[in-house]
């Protein structure tokens, strides 16, 4: 096991019986008899869990915990109660405790809270592998968003990535499935392959046979060379067929053949040829429904949905909006060499009540032209209604005008913003109010310096603005 656990107890009895049963247990545990001993243990080392009593000598239990979590932010901690003293347990909760339990308390009992501790740190570690990982790896797009509903398909990304099946990706238009098929194919064993990707939607349908499939030297008039398909030039690597609800009825046969047999035929070709490729199908329509209709034939459906990544779209998941605002937003100071540094509150609350039918793409465009209007380093709720405003670019792009009861509703913003909103505004006022002095700052508001200053990374606050502002 190996986790480290830190003990702060003052009874020396029982502080041993602990760290002996601990250790037996196979955690690798030291013990402290104050909070103040504690702390420094904490200096000293990294812990994964701190096992801490409440009444203790000098500062307590209940005390300790906001200090660990400015100190340690990835140790969790546990709090033991005395008996009776449930409201003390509650509000070791509320302080950011992980758990607690009171005392007396069986040691089955304690290593069951314990392991269940370890296995959420385990969990959570994960998670965050999953995610550097996929950032990190080779030519991997950064997929953005922290919603429930993102979690699930980065996670169901890498899942699939190394499985070598068909994966067919779902999603409206601009909820990023290509983002989503590039990752699939970058994380794959496939990654140093080829990856072709194919327009179903965008090629002529008499053209498209010989687009996938390739066509001999004289097949037809005006094949006057030997040309391959996309499933050939896709050998070693992925095909995806973008836009697949759209592969006409008549060449379904042929696909279905090329999936089940991994073998095509050229147009014209004599002999059929054997392909390695794995297959990343993308659509907006419901295949269900073109199926129901005879549109789609049921059997490459079923094919082709071995496992499905299905893109929520953008208003399911609006507490994705700060995040990728400011993805966008740094795109965009690349590509116009701008400055900008984010938007407004009251923007982000129209942006927060917009509908988005054009999903993340939509979101790009209107933060772009936001910044064409803009002047200053942050864009404005103005500029918003005019990015709102303009035109879509192309039909089928999904800009739509906001209602007017929707614009400018501020309230409907997620818990989670509303709360970033309500620190920014105490760090502000703090600043201000200590004359930009960072170490007078995080005392009043009751936070270490070094807290402080991650929330003002966080925020983007440049505390020198507030200097020399006393009133
Ligand atoms: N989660 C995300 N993180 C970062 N960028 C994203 C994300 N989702 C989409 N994008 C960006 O939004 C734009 C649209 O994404 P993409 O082209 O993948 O959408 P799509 O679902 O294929 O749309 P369509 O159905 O219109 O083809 C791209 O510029 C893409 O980089
Ligand atoms: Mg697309």
């Amino acid at each position: 096991m190996g986790e480290n656990i830190l003990v702060i107890e003052d009874d020396a009895a029982f502080r041993e019986m602990l760290v002996e049963a601990l250790t037996a247990k196979g955690f690798e545990t030291q013990c402290a008899g104050s909070v103040e001993e504690g702390l420094q243990r904490l200096g000293e080392a990294p812990f994964d869990l701190v096992l801490t009593d409440v009444m203790l000598p000098g500062k307590s239990g209940i005390e300790a915990i906001s200090l660990i979590r400015d100190m340690a932010p990835a140790t969790d901690v546990i709090v033991m109660t005395g008996y009776s003293t449930r409201e003390k347990a509650l509000e070791a909760v509320r302080r950011g405790a992980y758990d607690f339990f009171s005392k007396p308390f069986s040691l089955t009992e304690l290593e069951i809270v314990i392991r269940r501790a370890v296995e959420r740190r385990g969990l959570r570690a994960e998670l965050a592998s999953l995610r550097t990982r996929l950032r990190t790896a080779r030519g991997a797009p950064a997929i953005v968003g922290q919603s429930e509903g993102m979690r699930r398909v980065v996670e169901l990304i890498h899942r699939v990535a190394g499985l070598d099946t068909t994966v067919l990706v779902t999603g409206e238009s601009g909820t990023g499935k290509e983002v989503v098929s590039d990752a699939v194919h970058a994380l794959s064993k496939r990654a140093t392959g080829p990856f072709v990707k194919v327009n179903c939607a965008a090629i002529p349908e008499n053209l498209l046979e010989s687009e996938l499939f390739g066509h001999e030297k004289g097949a037809f008039t005006g094949a006057l060379a030997l040309k391959k398909g996309k499933f050939e030039l896709a050998q070693g690597g992925s095909l995806m067929l973008d836009e697949l609800g759209d592969m006409p009825l008549f060449l379904q046969p042929k696909l279905l053949r090329a999936v089940e047999q991994k073998q095509i035929e050229r147009v014209g070709g004599a002999r059929p040829i054997d392909i390695d490729i794995r297959i990343i199908a993308a659509t907006n329509q419901e295949l269900p429904q073109l199926v129901a209709e005879k549109k789609f034939r049921a059997d490459l459906y079923y094919r082709l949905s071995v496992a499905v990544i299905r893109i929520p779209p953008l208003r399911e998941r609006k507490e994705d909006l700060p995040l990728l605002v400011e993805h966008f937003l740094s795109r965009i100071n690349v590509k116009l060499g701008l400055d900008l540094r984010g938007v407004t509150r009251e923007a982000m609350g129209l942006l927060y009540a917009h509908d988005w039918p054009g999903n993340v793409r939509q979101l790009a465009n209107v933060l772009e032209r936001a910044a064409i209007m803009s002047t200053g380093e942050v864009l404005e709720a103005e500029h918003f209604r005019d990015a709102f405003q303009a035109r879509p670019r192309a039909a089928g792009q999904g800009d739509c005008l906001p209602g007017a009861a929707e614009a400018g509703g501020g309230h409907v913003a997620s818990l989670r913003q509303t709360l970033e909103d309500v620190e920014r505004s105490m760090i502000e006022s703090a600043l201000a109010k200590k004359d930009g002095v960072q170490k007078d700052a995080a005392a009043l508001l009751g936070i270490s310096p070094k807290n402080l200053w991650n929330k003002l990374q966080k925020h983007g606050i440049d505390p020198a603005r507030f200097s020399g502002q006393v009133a």
